[in-house]
């Protein structure tokens, strides 16, 4: 059973969903929450990638953090406990991801989390608490960069139910990219802007300074605006700062205009993070509103910058990342994620390796802080399975090493 609820899953989960369709032995169920539902929000992505159908939908709509918890859950369970599937499959981290997969293992089901092991170690964050969730009660753990792999294992999950199997992303844009064909590039100079985050939005004097920075940077700002975003600007009556400036609102837009559009900007202002993953793929200098990432690569590779929302931070650090050479798009996510999935819930399966036992395991296999000692190290500690090791067996992490630890102590 794979879920759906919002825009970034629709765009990660669909190499996933192509995949499975191709493998004749797997019945996959579709099953959309409805948290997102507007055309443009939904149903355009469901058309330019050509998903099918989902079998189910919840139709839970919009609500707070907690009501739209409950109500996936409550709409979830009968469609899990009706279906009985062998596996959950949910992608990310909102609210339908933490709601579904948290249902999935209540009724007994174990769940495959793909973009599993990202962290912003922000817990202000709703998405960061949904990830810290899912990843403690999935059976199997889909990581899509090396940083989210070595999370979950420094997290204690056991290694052979965390698999690094590339990045969603990267096979929806790829698909996404053939799809526009080589059109060629407009030569104007624009800002693409995405700005939808919580944290940034639902606060007046936060938005207010984005909205500052962006007309600071004196360049056209194309920001196709999220629904949440929109609801803000008017609550917070700031279209007059707005109109006549050089910042552009349109409506949300299709995955592959969105594509195109970014494909031809000069830079990229965001808060999302895959439009963070997207850019940094298509070599475009970004400027992420943030505080923190769970995709640090595209900074570490040069690509990106994460500002304060503060306008003046956001005007000078624009300057710096639009003075660099980025001009090669980054190879830093692997493609062929998808398929890599299926192909390791297939084996599992096979293996009878999906099932609850395991389930159980995964529960009594973290490993456990040991001491251990040898005559050339000394006193070592180190994680386990078992609660002792030795130098050889030494399959983890040493934390700490104390040469001149007595023994007694
Ligand atoms: C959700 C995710 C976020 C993700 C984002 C993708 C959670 C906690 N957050 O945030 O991680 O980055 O989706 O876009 O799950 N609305 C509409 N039409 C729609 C959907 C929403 O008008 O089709 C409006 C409603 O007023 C709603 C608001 O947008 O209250 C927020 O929607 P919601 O799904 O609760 O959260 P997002 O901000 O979209
Ligand atoms: N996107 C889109 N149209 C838009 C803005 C974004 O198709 O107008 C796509 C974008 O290419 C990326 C995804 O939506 O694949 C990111 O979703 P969002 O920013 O809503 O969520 P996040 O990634 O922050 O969870």
């Amino acid at each position: 059973m794979v879920i759906l609820g919002t825009r970034p899953e629709f765009i990660k989960t669909w190499s996933t969903l192509k995949a499975l369709d191709n493998h004749s032995e797997i019945e996959s169920i579709v099953v959309h929450t409805g948290q997102h539902y507007d055309f443009e929000m939904s149903q355009v992505f469901f058309e330019e990638l050509s998903i099918r159908e989902p079998d189910y939908f919840l139709e839970v709509g919009s609500h707070d953090l907690t009501e739209q918890t409950i109500k996936i859950m409550g709409r979830s369970k009968k469609v899990i406990e009706e279906v009985k599937p062998d596996l959950l499959l949910v992608q990310g981290d909102t609210n339908s991801t933490m709601a579904t997969a948290l249902t999935s293992v209540q009724c007994r089901v174990p769940v495959g989390h793909i973009e599993a092991g990202c962290r912003s170690y922000d817990l202000s964050m709703p998405e960061e608490l949904n990830r810290i969730v899912i990843d403690s009660i999935s059976a199997i753990h889909f990581a899509p960069s090396e940083v989210s792999y070595h999370n979950l294992l420094r997290e204690g999950h056991n290694p052979n139910r965390v698999f690094l199997v590339g990045n969603t992303a990267k096979d929806a844009l790829d698909e996404g990219i053939r799809l526009i064909g080589n059109s060629p590039l407009k030569n104007e100079q624009f800002a693409i802007v995405t700005i939808h985050r919580a944290g940034n939005v639902d606060n007046r004097s936060r938005l207010l300074e984005i909205l500052q920075g962006l007309k600071s940077i004196q360049m056209r700002c194309i920001f196709p605006i999220h629904p949440r975003t929109k609801k803000r600007i008017n609550e917070f009556e700031f279209m007059d700062i707005i109109n006549g400036s050089n910042i552009e609102l349109v409506n949300p837009m299709g995955y592959l205009s969105f594509l195109r559009l970014m494909q031809d900007s000069q830079l990229v202002i965001t808060d999302s993070g895959g439009v963070q993953e997207e850019a940094a793929l298509l070599g475009k200098p970004t400027l992420t509103v943030r505080n923190n990432t769970e995709w640090p690569e595209t900074i570490w590779r040069g690509y990106n910058i994460l500002v304060s929302a503060d306008a003046n931070e956001i005007k000078s650090r624009a300057k710096e990342v639009l003075s660099r050479d980025l001009r090669e798009p980054d190879k830093l996510y692997q493609s062929g994620a998808g398929q890599r999935i299926v192909d390791i819930i297939l084996s599992m399966h096979r293996k009878n390796a999906l099932g609850f036992k395991q389930l159980d395991m995964i529960q009594t296999g973290y490993p456990q802080l040991a001491l251990s000692t040898d005559q050339k190290n000394g006193a070592m500690f180190g994680f386990t399975k078992n609660g002792s090791f030795t130098t050889s067996e030494m399959k983890y992490i040493v934390l700490l090493k104390y040469r001149k630890l007595k023994m007694e102590e």
